[in-house]
This record gives C-alpha cells, structure tokens and sequence, in this order.
C-alpha cells in the first residue's frame, strides 16, 4: 500500500477511538450498500418479465418483514448513536490535570501562548503522555484549530472562548490547519504541532526568550488597568475579592449562581453589568470591551486563575509568588 492510506497519522489517544468508530460506519455502509444494490439486481434478473408468461402474484405487505427491517437497521444506528455521542462527550470534556495552552487565531496565523509566557507563531511544541487543553479565541473571523493526526478539530469563534483537548502519544511533527475558509490567505494558515518526548520538552520550556509567565504579564495588566483597586485581593473592596473565584460557583445578585470559568471572567472584564455578584453594586466597574487584546485577556484570566488554585490544577509557573504582585503603581 505504501503511502496510501485511508487515515492521517495516528498521534494522539483519540485518534484509534475515533478511525475505529470511522470504520464500523464505512463497513456497516458498505453492507447495506451491497445488500441493497445486490438485491435489486437479482430481483430484477429473477422477477423480469417473461415473453408469454402471466405477471407473478403481488405480495401487499407483510408485517413480519416489516417489523425486521425496522427493528435491525434502528439497533444499528442506536450502536452508531451511543458510540458516537460517548466519544463527542469524551472529546469535549478535558480531564483534570491538563497543561494549558491558549491560541488566538488572527488573519491568517495561530499564535500560541504558553503558561511560562514562552510565545509562537504557527508552532506547538507538547509532550507526549499529558493531556493539552487549548484554550481558543479569535481576533477577527471564525477560524477552525484542525490537527488531523490527534483527529481534533474546533471552530474558533470571535467572542467567546472554545476548548479543545488531546494527549499526544508519539513524537512527530504534525500539521495543523485552519479548516475554515476566513478570507484570502486561508489556504496559508497554517503550521506546525511539535510533539517531543517529556524531556525533551522540559529542554525546550527552558530554552528561548519569553517575556515573563502569563500570571507575571496578567498581573502587570491588573495593575496597569487599576484593577487592582477595586478588586483588593484578601479584604472587601467596592469589588468582589478575585481570590479562590476561579474554578467555584458565584452568587449572583438575580439569584442564579454560574462557574468562574475562562467565559464568565471574559465576560466580566468586557461587560462587568452582565452579571453581577449577589451584595455588589452596578455600574461600579468600567467596560473594557474594545480596550484589552484578545491575548492580554488571556494574561488576565490565568493571572486571576492563579489567585485560586485547586490542587487539581497547579500553575506551572516559575515567576515570584502572586501574592505580591498587583500593587497600584
Ligand atoms: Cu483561518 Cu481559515
């Protein structure tokens, strides 16, 4: 066969899961293919219309036949249906100890951040053995973050955050693409996941330039932005204390309690009046839609993720404790 083949490489966890769902849909396909076409054939050979011979007997329905030819092909797509949706579920839902990355799609590039602060542009560099989420947001129009060897593949909308997750399993070089047409160059959008043993990561976190940790820069931000003199980070202020936000559930002043997550804090920094929470005032903070980059809002959500972490989720950063950071200049 060569080079031929019906499937990319095969680089991550999934992709087996997911080309052996692909294959029972091809086989059952090509059976029901082949019964159907074979016995309109034969049918038509065997029941064709003889010179001089009377039309055979009509059959007007048997209840029989039709309770089999229901109850068989509805199994079948039940089987299709369930194996289908536990592996949507699967797919969508990372699990606990993850590394985080966080890619912005952009006519036409990825860039990519690393919770180290190391940054790339149509590069990924991941171990192998450890589940990724990838945190992804757009600048402009919908892209689409496409791996085929991990068989990962999510639309990136302008506006909120989407996830996708994978474990890489060997080291390689895999393509990545953007598999949503967004303007001229989409065809060129387009790079490069460099999946690396462990160690051969740690070697590569160490190395290059990097301008701080994200939790440093999203720090800087919280400052630079005054954040920090609403939000007093371990006393009451005029705004909710951000430490051990992330990640629990909030009152809110309507009475419906949401998760901290990546969304709810992107939405609060850009429209702090959409929710607000249970015993805060309206109008205290100012909108921020238009004035913070996609990336920094990134900085800030895993500035303010860090003010509470869950032992589930240590924040691998080798930048000086947050607590100290975050002063008004
Ligand atoms: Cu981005 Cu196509």
């Amino acid at each position: 066969m060569g080079n031929l083949s019906i499937f990319p490489p095969r680089g991550s966890a999934f992709a087996g899961q997911v080309d052996l769902l692909y294959t029972f849909l091809l086989v059952v396909s090509a059976i029901m293919m082949v019964l159907i076409f074979g016995c309109i054939f034969i049918f038509a050979v065997k029941y064709r219309r003889r010179p001089g011979a009377p039309p055979p007997p009509q059959h007007h329905g048997s209840m029989l036949l039709e309770a089999v030819w229901s109850t068989i092909p509805f199994l079948v797509m039940l089987v299709m249906f369930v194996w289908g949706a536990k592996l949507y579920f699967d797919s969508a839902t990372p699990p606990a100890n993850t590394l985080d990355l966080y890619v912005t799609g952009k006519q036409w590039m990825w860039k990519v951040e690393y919770p180290g602060g190391q940054r790339e542009i149509n590069e990924i560099h991941v171990p192998t053995g450890t589940p990724v989420k990838v945190t992804l947001a757009s600048e402009d129009v919908i892209h689409s973050f496409f791996i085929p060897a991990f068989r990962v593949k999510h639309d990136v909308v302008p506006g909120h955050y989407e996830i996708a997750w994978f474990q890489a399993t060997k080291p390689g070089r895999y393509h990545l693409f953007c598999a949503e047409y967004c303007g001229a160059d989409h065809s060129k959008m387009g790079g490069w996941v460099n999946v690396m043993s462990p160690a051969d990561y740690e070697v590569w976190l160490s190395g290059g330039e990097r301008g701080g940790s994200m939790v440093d820069q999203g720090a800087k931000l919280f400052s630079q932005y005054g954040c920090v003199t609403c939000h007093v980070l371990d006393a009451k202020g005029r705004c909710p204390s951000l430490r051990n936000m992330f990640g629990h559930p909030v009152q809110l002043d309507d009475g419906r309690t949401v998760m901290a997550d990546e969304a709810y804090v992107r939405e609060s920094i850009l429209d702090p009046n959409a929710k607000i929470v249970k015993g805060y005032e309206r109008n205290v903070m100012p909108v921020f839609q238009g004035q913070i980059s996609e990336e920094g809002l990134l900085q800030l959500i895993v500035f303010v993720k860090s003010l509470s972490q869950p032992p589930e989720q240590p924040v691998p950063t080798k930048g000086p404790p947050v607590t100290a950071k975050g002063s008004p200049k």
